[in-house]
């Protein structure tokens, strides 16, 4: 157990001695110079600072020894080698696989998955032709230029954060192709978007690793029905309109969706790992397949690097080791993403799905319930924004929080600017990474980053306290291959610390007791408003909350009803 190993010991008291009387400034002071190189690293095209974070060389020491007695270098074997990561589901976790260029390639259940993979990539292959060229015709013969891909969760955060991050990725086509995104159950986002749309044109990408997903399945019957209003064969609507991506083709097919415009995950791949899979189709055909296959070779370099490099410069576990000393001896337990970057606007979003959902758990391999805190909360917007939203906390709030600064060194305007705007969007991009680093350095040292000033001289509500720890992680330049770097470093990170927290990072039974108690409690609003009864009794908040829906559907049908026969 991670708490009674050698190494834990020595960390609590390391910190007790060498760390909690210090605040940052004082550790930086007393590192010099060399604190930067000392406490960052460089791999693939990224550079990982944690020469911000409350530590020293030999915090990171202890925490690989700690790595180690959890037999972390077996554990990464296990994940890429196809080993039983997901006990729970007795499954592998092989999305490294769907990035691996060259074989061998991990078995599941006798069947080479290397196999499944490339024909998989060559369907894919095969409908991204087809649409580019504009030979992905609608029910009546025009080429379809909108594709609205329907899915939630890692079938909609994923494909959707890379989408919007590779905008300027975007390939040439024979017509201009338009990207939509929808997953909120209440359908909301699809009413608004089907106002826009027209149904000749427009071809909806069904994502759905079980294909059962009550979200995704309403807006996909509820995006038939639109097409129906003007296309008179399902059959007609199923080959020209709809694509299906799940790992479930049985279901596809039982839904309408014909085999050639089916692609493909597998149980082995978890939903919020699944961007490289089918389920990465819509980046496909934004991005070209070159791209995708640029995303998945980024993610490959880092497996390799996770693979391959000593824990004392492996990107992912440092970066996982410094989590865990936040979470579990500083015991911090909320950490923000700040991109300083707009094309990644829905990073935080996805990464808050990765980390949360991946190790938010409490029981550990032999059932027991842990000793340890597990995932922070974890938020996040785009880094320049949120200094105009919540970095009021972060500076003088109370709670205590930890934060990743990430940003993009390089950003190259597309050539469609004049020489002014590229060189103005230039200036914006300087600002930015000024912001980027003087935030994290303000969060740092507080008041103290003013040598000149005594804060005494100041008013309380304009004292800094700082001492905030924080980790950056530039990327020269956004592309395809460093977001696949990035991402990947991210999933390996979750991985290292679900390692030492000895739980489960690939299951999620934590979301199916709300979806079951959901179906009762349709039950009986659809009860209650066909009979203005139900025999169902909750609790008294639910009850009160049924009644009230009845009270105001009831007045709303009574003031139509009135409206129609000219009541008052
Ligand atoms: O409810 C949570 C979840 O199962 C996520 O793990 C998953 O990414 C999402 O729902 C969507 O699931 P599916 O791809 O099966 O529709």
């Amino acid at each position: 157990m991670t708490t009674t190993t050698t190494a834990w010991q020595a960390l609590a008291d390391h910190y007790q001695q060498d760390i909690r009387p210090y605040p940052l400034k004082q550790l930086f002071d007393a590192g010099g110079e060399s604190r930067f190189t000392d406490l960052s690293w460089q791999a693939e095209g990224i550079l990982l600072d944690l020469s911000k974070q409350r530590i020293q060389p030999k915090s990171l020491d202890l925490l690989l020894q700690l790595a180690r007695q959890r037999q972390l270098p077996k554990a990464i074997e296990r994940l890429f080698n196809g080993g039983i990561v997901n006990p729970s589901e007795l499954r592998p976790a092989l999305h490294t696989a769907l990035r691996q260029s060259q074989g061998p390639y991990p078995k599941v259940d006798g069947q080479d998955t290397g196999q499944l993979i490339a024909d998989n990539l060559a369907n894919m292959q095969r409908i991204v032709n087809k649409v580019h060229a504009g030979e992905w015709l609608g029910y009546n013969g025009q080429a379809i230029n909108t594709i609205v891909n329907i899915g939630v969760g890692g079938s909609d955060v994923g494909p959707q954060m890379v989408c919007q991050a590779l905008d300027e990725f975007k390939t040439e086509t024979k017509f201009p192709l338009k990207f939509l995104f929808v997953s909120s159950l209440d359908g909301s986002q699809l009413a608004e978007m089907l106002q826009h749309l027209s149904q000749a044109t427009t071809v909806f990408i069904v994502a759905s690793k079980t294909f059962t997903t009550v979200d995704t399945m309403a807006n996909a019957k509820t995006a038939k029905a639109w097409l129906r209003k003007t296309i008179p064969s399902d059959k007609a609507i199923t080959e020209h309109h709809f694509i299906g991506s799940s790992a479930h083709p049985e279901r596809m097919h039982a839904w309408g969706i014909p085999q050639a415009n089916q692609v493909a995950l597998w149980d082995w791949v978890g939903g919020r790992y699944s961007l490289w899979s089918g389920i990465g189709l819509p980046i496909a055909l934004k991005i070209g397949m070159a791209g995708f296959k640029q995303l998945l070779a980024g993610a490959e370099a880092m497996d390799k690097h996770y693979k391959t490099t000593p824990l004392e410069h492996n990107l992912p576990v440092l970066l996982a080791m410094v989590g865990i000393w936040n979470i579990n001896i500083l015991r911090l337990k909320a950490q923000t993403i700040l991109p300083y970057d707009g094309r990644l606007k829905i990073l935080p979003n996805y990464l808050s799905q990765l980390e949360m959902e991946s190790n938010g758990k409490t029981v550990t391999s032999d059932g027991s319930h842990t000793s340890l805190d597990t995932s922070p909360v974890i938020w996040g917007d785009v880094g320049a924004n949120a200094q105009h939203a919540y970095f009021q906390l972060l500076h003088q709030g109370t709670p205590a929080f930890y934060a990743d600064f990430i940003v993009p060194v390089r950003r190259t305007p597309s050539n469609g600017y004049s020489k002014s705007t590229q060189a103005q969007l230039q200036c914006q991009q300087e600002l930015n990474l000024a912001n980027c680093i003087a935030q994290s350095r303000v969060l740092m040292m507080g008041d103290s980053v003013l040598q000149w000033e005594d804060p005494c001289d100041k008013s309380p509500d304009r004292l800094y306290p700082g001492n905030h720890a924080s980790t950056t992680i530039m990327l020269d330049e956004l592309t395809p291959y460093s977001l696949g770097s990035l991402i990947a470093l991210y999933e390996h990170k979750v991985y290292t610390q679900a390692v030492i927290w000895d739980i489960n990072p690939f299951d999620q039974w934590g979301v199916e007791l709300g979806k079951q108690i959901a179906k009762t409690t349709l039950k009986a609003i659809q009860q209650r408003q066909q009979t203005m009864a139900c025999d169902e009794h909750f609790d008294a908040s639910t009850d009160g909350l049924l009644s009230h829906i009845d009270t105001c559907t009831h007045a709303h049908q009574q003031t139509i009803l009135n409206k129609n026969t000219g009541q008052p």
